[in-house]
């Protein structure tokens, strides 16, 4: 065999062109190298595990035994360099440019309004292109498949769909779907005409002008591929890196040597498995075997009693067999094969199933695997192979518990996996329940076959595997053989379930947690999977040989069988038209594409990590402790110090200025406060190099007392941040001594990770003269930044400018952290006299950053046995982590916004911030409403229980009604707020689908529906009148060109195209003819972060004025040439030497807030809105699925209708995510668990109302903003909580048919563990109980 000791030559093509890499190292990703060698910065880095699809590209490849090409999406960031031999490659680049020729899913995706911050933009249109390289009209559950993989912080998914759907095959892609009405229908649909209902908009973009997807412009597979393909070398390559080769054998005969050779070297086949391991638990392979080149592994072939696959197909090619054998072969032998298609459906996202091989799956052995419980109840053999020849293993408890009498060798490999064939009397089913239905691991998954001897109900053979519940599949092998013989019915039922229980018992401390939860889905999967065997037996006869009849199901049961389907969303997005009379080159109030949405996809938005590498740069890496609460000892670096390319090591004892502040350090001095707290940064090279030092350095602690973590730790040690904030109104005390009824109950609401798709990110460039800096960051609040590098060096501000592009995606992460990041950098910039970049992974983002506080709060509540609440009582308590950072502030809000939309008479609101040794949380999108409201609305379904009165006519009994004081005082007109709630109702056909809900819900035992509408009186700005200042710069050039530069950062939130808008308006010309380059603090300073809902009013209000100031100016040139054109204006204006450059400012709204007296006028103004939502809840799993949801906003006059959708839409869903799926989990050491989109589930495409309308409430009032357009960032947040309030009425349903004592504690998310247990039943009775005092838990709650 040969195996030369130089490295080959590695060839493949990206975009067309020849890539030939002569010493290329093995341990580089695809990732890596698109953007570090090629500069295709357009493929996107967000969490390096294959988990968000950011990093989404296009692979190419000949298939040796069909000969075709296949075209296959996969995630560039697990993919090794060295796999691509022979590839083609095609990234965001390769599909379309500005410059050049715009793809149509480019351009789609762009005008669809599908992009915001952009971030995810490259990756979804990769992702969408690979689906039409394979289906020029795909079908829409195709386009949900192909999307399901990837990740979008900020739109809510629904106008990527709709940009999508414009090519599906089903027209009925019309997004008004429901409505009797398409956008389609004559009348044009072009941004000037678009749809209308009297003054109302129906219709975002007018899809007749998209261009038509023309596949003969595509790229073609390269022919010198093809001919490479045609005539395989035979021959080993091998490519050899630093610490590790790549060896790819041309034969099987080679492989099978290099495997004796190598025994310990693993085979990589998808690398999704190896990969992660690799990263996270640091498994080094100096050796690694690719099968890629062998066709032996990807051979399929039948017999007649089963089917033989490759262990080198993939799993989506996998998924195609089945599917394709399924629809040729009779049920009865397919059973095995559908569960297999079932569990494929949802395993991963689209680009993982392309990339992970069948083989790799099943010798992985994950506990989460969801093709192995299948594959061993299915009675799968594997066919291993070795020099020494082939034999077969069962896949079975053996094999899956990893006995080496039961395994392979060493030096053997997977070959195939034959899949018998199910047969008459046969049925297999499989089951799964994960955080979220799609693209997430299942908490437990099962495979479960059962035989009954022929025409009886009598068990033959029966094997049940679970995943999830150990270690690996688990086996229920004992109470399989004790139910064998026993007829197929209750009592067996009875019995399965407890013998199940014994077997597959789970301790309370499991790894995972949730420990309840999976031992009721134990049972639980069973018992659907007892029913689903007694309809199919219904289905197949009618009595058995002996005459008697199968088991009936009862109608009622008959809800436990279904699963949610996976559906895309439909909806209509309802908005204000303009005035007909106004001018059509005047942009405000139309929905304007996004100014950089063309951008984002083609992949050429420029973000902060995108700019090129500089000269002589560094890159830093963060030591962090690994320790809750500890005095540091000793930083030992002379290891690190000692590696190839390390520069330095940077501690607090470099910082020339000051360490930031003393609650809030930038860096450990000698205390450590949480598990994350940054002790150290190292400088080197290259990011691999600073990554290996940083694991290095050794830091010695000594544990400090106390240790808190939780709320109640924080109460009982009297450790909070900040004082007690506090607001009354009326006598609360005497109030609760006249009411009918008082209730008392406990809300917790967990955290929220900000989970911005771009992680945090900067650039420190110093320069040659007078200290000065540049640093181009991914920053809301850039000044800040400015003001901490200064006084962290201790040099003026006037030296340090700071840049922001764009952000890509912010939610409030950043607007006090990246002033750390930025500090650190600038030390390290400033220690070594280079630049430096610091971008941190996602793992260490979401450990040190902090996010959304969690919260618990107590409520007492009087009221009258007609549902007015004549009493409040609130207390709640904040975690604000280790330091203070923006937790009063927040403790400020929540305490302001608490009351909603409710006038109470007598009212106590008091919050604090608890000190705790977590990483310091801070400001969060909604800023402590979205956590406070939770208790207020809380309390309304607790008084509707308790008065046996639907929750609505509570909200309706104790809305503000006219106008009125809020209980600081502040006086505000209700009106708005009856209309959205009005308008709510009425759209969302409340109260008929109330009632199909309730009929819904006497039928069906183990399936509930619910609905909730929820009011919402949100405050927009700052609780400051300073905090509302805005400068804008505003230059006209000589050609009539204009550069606008304003205080306010691009988030994603459309400020920029905002921006545009307004000076299009004022200065009367086209928005094609004014440009916004950056944010910057040379040229605006002393800017307000951008943030609170308030940044585009305000911003807006300064550049309004700058052109304005400029108009001015012009007026008597305009005056003396009214026909000339504008630049005849500024020409002639040059020429008179008139400025045409000048500075806007508005000095904010008046705001004040005196605590002393609880009274002020600390807002600008409220946003109203109401959100009406339907769900439906599988009692036995926990799933859930959201039926609808119908969202009335008021934004008054809608400077942007596009962008204020978007973010309403976005928010809602953010919002859905904190109440439903975002789960932190901390261990009871204060370790962040949850560190990556594998453990930390925000929602995906599937998650998205199947319905889903909004509506922007016609303008009726004049707010004191920009052209009365209110401002939407925050708000639509809370509205998620509709959501959570449906899915707890689905869960009341339940309690009232089984007769459950209503329970007055609120748990927020409402997780599918949290559903099932609240779905109390005679299985969660089954399930044994752990005292919490006798073990340590995985993980503690912190809220
Ligand atoms: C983001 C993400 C989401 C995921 N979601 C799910 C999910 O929802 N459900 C689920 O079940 N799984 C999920 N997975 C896991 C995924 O199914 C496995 O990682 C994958 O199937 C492994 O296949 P691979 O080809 O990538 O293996 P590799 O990583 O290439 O290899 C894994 C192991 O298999 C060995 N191996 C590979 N081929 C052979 C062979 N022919 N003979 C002998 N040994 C071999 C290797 O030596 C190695 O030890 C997910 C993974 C990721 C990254
Ligand atoms: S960066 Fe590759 S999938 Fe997230
Ligand atoms: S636009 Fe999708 S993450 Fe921002």
């Amino acid at each position: 065999m040969p195996c030369p000791s130089k490295s080959d030559d590695l060839v493949f093509f990206v975009n067309g062109r020849k890539v030939i890499e002569r010493n290329v190292d093995p341990e580089v990703t695809l990732l890596t190298f698109l953007r570090k060698n090629l500069r295709l910065t357009g493929t996107k880095y967000a969490c390096g595990r294959g988990g968000c699809g950011a990093c989404t590209v296009m692979v190419s490849k000949r298939d040796p035994l069909s000969t075709k090409i296949r075209h296959f999406s996969i995630t560039a960031c697990l993919v090794p360099i060295c796999s691509l031999y022979g590839a083609a490659v095609t990234t965001v680049e390769g599909v379309g440019s500005i410059n050049t020729r715009l793809h149509p899913v480019q351009e789609r995706i762009a005008k669809s309004h599908g992009t915001q911050c952009g971030f995810c933009t490259p990756g979804m249109v990769m992702s969408m292109y690979a689906l039409l390289r394979n289906h020029q009209q795909p079908s829409e559950e195709q386009l949900l498949e192909a999307l399901g993989g990837n990740l979008c912080r900020c739109t809510g998914y629904r106008p990527i769909l709709a940009g999508g759907r414009t090519f599906c095959v089903e027209s009925d892609g019309c997004p008004q779907k429901g409505t009797g009405k398409c956008c389609l229908d004559p009348g044009g649909n072009d941004a000037s005409s678009l749809h209308r209902e009297s003054d109302i908009c129906t219709e975002l973009f007018a899809e007749d002008e998209f261009q038509p997807l023309d596949p003969t412009q595509e790229l073609i597979f390269p022919p010198e591929l093809l001919r490479m393909a045609e005539k395989p070398e035979k021959q080993t390559l091998t490519f050899r890196g630093e610490r590790v080769t790549w060896i790819s054998p041309g034969t099987l005969k080679d492989l099978l040597e290099l495997k004796a050779k190598h025994p310990e070297a693993p085979l990589i086949s998808g690398n999704t498995s190896l990969g992660p391991a690799m990263k996270s638990q640091g498994h080094f392979q100096p050796v690694l075997l690719s099968p890629a080149r062998i066709p032996e592994l990807s051979v399929v072939s039948e017999t007649s009693d089963g089917l033989t696959i490759g262990a080198g197909c993939s799993l989506a090619q996998v998924k195609d067999i089945l599917a394709e054998r399924v629809s040729e072969l009779p049920e009865e032998k397919t059973q095995t094969y559908r569960a297999l298609l079932k569990q494929l459906k949802t395993l991963a996202g689209q680009q993982i199933r392309n990339m992970a091989s069948l083989g790799g799956h099943i010798i992985s052995r994950h506990c989460y695997s969801d093709l192995n419980p299948v594959l061993a109840v299915g009675n799968a053999t594997l066919n291993v192979i070795s020099e020494e020849g082939t034999r077969q293993i069962p896949l079975n408890e053996h094999f899956l518990a990893g006995l080496a009498s039961a395994d392979l060798k060493p030096e053997e490999i997977l070959e195939s996996v034959y899949i018998p064939h199910s047969q008459k009397w046969e049925f297999v089913s499989a089951f799964r329940q994960a955080q979220c239905q799609q693209n997430a691991l299942a908490d437990v998954n099962a495979g479960m076959r059962v035989l009954l001897r022929e025409g009886t109900d009598t068990i033959e053979d029966l094997s049940i595997s679970y995943g999830g519940v150990g270690a690996t599949t688990i086996s229920a092998q004992k109470s399989c053989q004790q139910l064998v013989g026993r007829p197929w019915n209750e009592l067996m039922l009875e019995e399965a379930c407890r013998l199940l229980l014994e077997e597959v018992s789970l301790p309370g401390w499991a790894p995972g947690g949730k420990v309840e939860f999976k031992r009721s889905l134990v049972v639980s999967f069973f018992f659907k999977f007892y029913l689903e065997v007694l309809q199919a037996l219904k289905k197949l006869a009618k009595f058995m040989a002996d005459g008697h009849h199968y088991p009936e199901i009862s109608d009622q049961f008959l809800s436990a069988l279904e699963d949610f389907p996976i559906t895309g969303p439909q909806g209509v997005q309802r908005y204000q038209s303009v005035d007909s009379r106004q001018a059509l080159q005047d942009p405000v109030g139309r929905p304007v594409m996004h100014l950089s949405g063309l951008k984002h996809a083609t992949g050429e938005a420029i973000f902060c990590d995108d700019i090129p590498m500089v000269d002589r740069e560094l890159f830093m890496v963060l030591v962090t402790s690994t320790r809750a609460h500890a005095k540091i000892i000793s930083i030992d670096s002379s290891e690190a110090l000692e590696l190839p390319g390390v520069v330095d090591v940077v501690t607090a004892e470099d910082i020339p200025g000051t360490n930031g502040t003393e609650e809030d350090k930038l860096m450990a001095a000698d205390e450590v406060l949480c598990v994350g707290h940054i002790v150290c940064a190292v400088v080197a090279e290259t990011d691999v190099q600073a990554k290996r030092a940083a694991e290095k350095i050794k830091i010695t602690y000594e544990d400090l007392e106390p240790v808190i973590f939780t709320i109640s730790d924080a109460i009982k040690h009297n450790s909070f941040l900040c004082p007690e904030k506090k607001l009354e109104q009326g006598n609360v005390e005497e109030a609760f001594e006249k009411v009918d009824q008082i209730v008392e109950g406990e809300v917790h609401v967990g955290g929220q990770e900000h989970f911005y798709m771009e992680t945090q990110r900067v650039l420190v460039i110093p320069k040659a003269e007078d200290k000065e800096l540049d640093i181009y960051m991914s920053a809301q609040d850039p000044a800040h930044v400015q003001k901490t590098v200064s006084s962290t060096l201790n040099i003026p501000i006037n030296r340090i400018t700071c840049h922001v592009k764009r952000v890509g995606g912010g939610f409030g992460g950043k607007v006090g952290r990246p002033a750390v990041f930025g500090a650190l950098a600038a030390v390290g910039a400033l220690k070594t006299g280079r630049p430096v970049r610091l971008v941190l992974d996602r793992e260490d983002d979401m450990l040190i950053t902090g996010g959304r506080h969690p919260l618990f709060g107590k409520y007492k509540v009087g009221f009258m046995n007609n549902g007015r609440i004549k009493a409040l009582d609130i207390e709640c308590f904040l975690n604000g982590g280790c330091m203070l950072d923006d937790s009063e502030l927040v403790t400020e809000f929540l305490i302001l916004k608490l009351e909603n939309a409710y006038k109470i008479r007598n009212l106590r609101f008091r919050g604090r911030a608890c000190m705790t040794h977590l990483p310091s949380n801070t400001a969060f999108r909604g800023f402590g409403f979205p956590q406070g409201t939770l208790i207020t609305e809380s309390c309304i379904t607790a008084v509707a229980a308790k008065c046996g009165l639907p929750p609505e006519k509570i909200r309706e009994k104790n809305m503000y009604r006219t106008v009125d004081k809020t209980i600081y005082k502040q006086a505000f007109s209700p009106e708005t707020l009856i209309r959205c709630w009005n308008e709510c109702l009425d759209k969302s056909s409340f109260h008929s689908r109330r009632m199909q809900v309730e009929e819904f819900n006497k039928k069906n035992y183990w399936k509930k529906k619910g609905m909730a509408i929820v009011p919402m009186k949100f405050s927009v700005g700052f609780a400051a009148t300073s905090y509302h200042q805005a400068a804008a710069l505003v230059h006209i050039y000589t050609d009539g060109s204009v550069l606008v530069t304003h205080g306010g950062n691009e988030l994603g939130q459309g400020i920029h195209t905002k921006m545009l808008q307004v000076a299009s308006r004022e200065l009367k010309i086209p928005m094609s003819s004014v440009h916004i380059c950056e944010t910057s603090t040379a040229m605006v300073p002393n800017t307000i972060a951008t943030a609170a809902s308030i940044g585009s009013d305000v911003n807006g209000r300064a550049v309004q004025d700058a052109c304005q100031i400029l108009l001015k100016r012009l007026e008597p040139i305009i005056k003396k040439n009214p026909e000339g054109t504008w630049e005849d204006w500024i020409e002639a204006a040059f020429e008179q030497r008139i400025s045409l450059s000048a500075t806007g400012y508005f000095r904010g709204y008046k705001a004040f807030m005196d605590w002393e007296k609880g009274e002020g006028d600390p807002f600008p103004y409220y946003v109203y809105g109401a959100a009406c939502s339907e769900v439906e809840i599988d009692c036995l799993t926990g799933a859930h699925k959201k039926i609808r949801a119908d969202i009335v906003m008021d934004v008054c006059c809608s400077l942007n209708p596009a962008i204020d959708i978007g973010q309403v839409e976005g928010s809602f869903i953010q919002g859905m995510g904190l109440y439903t799926t975002e789960e932190l989990k901390y261990s009871p050491e204060g370790v962040l668990y949850s560190r990556g989109p594998d453990e930390y589930k925000i929602p995906a495409i599937a998650d998205v109302p199947e319905e889903f309308n909004v509506s922007l409430l016609p303008s009726s009032q004049s707010p004191p903003t920009i052209y009365s357009s209110k401002g939407l960032g925050e708000s639509g947040m809370f509205l998620g909580s509709s959501v959570f309030f449906a899915i707890t009425d689905a869960v009341a349903a339940a309690h009232r048919e089984r007769g459950i004592a209503e329970d007055f504690t609120v748990r927020s998310p409402a997780t599918p563990e949290w559903v099932r247990m609240a779905c109390a039943d005679r299985f969660t009775e089954m399930i044994p109980r752990d005292d919490p005092k006798t073990f340590k838990p995985w993980s503690i709650p912190i809220a």
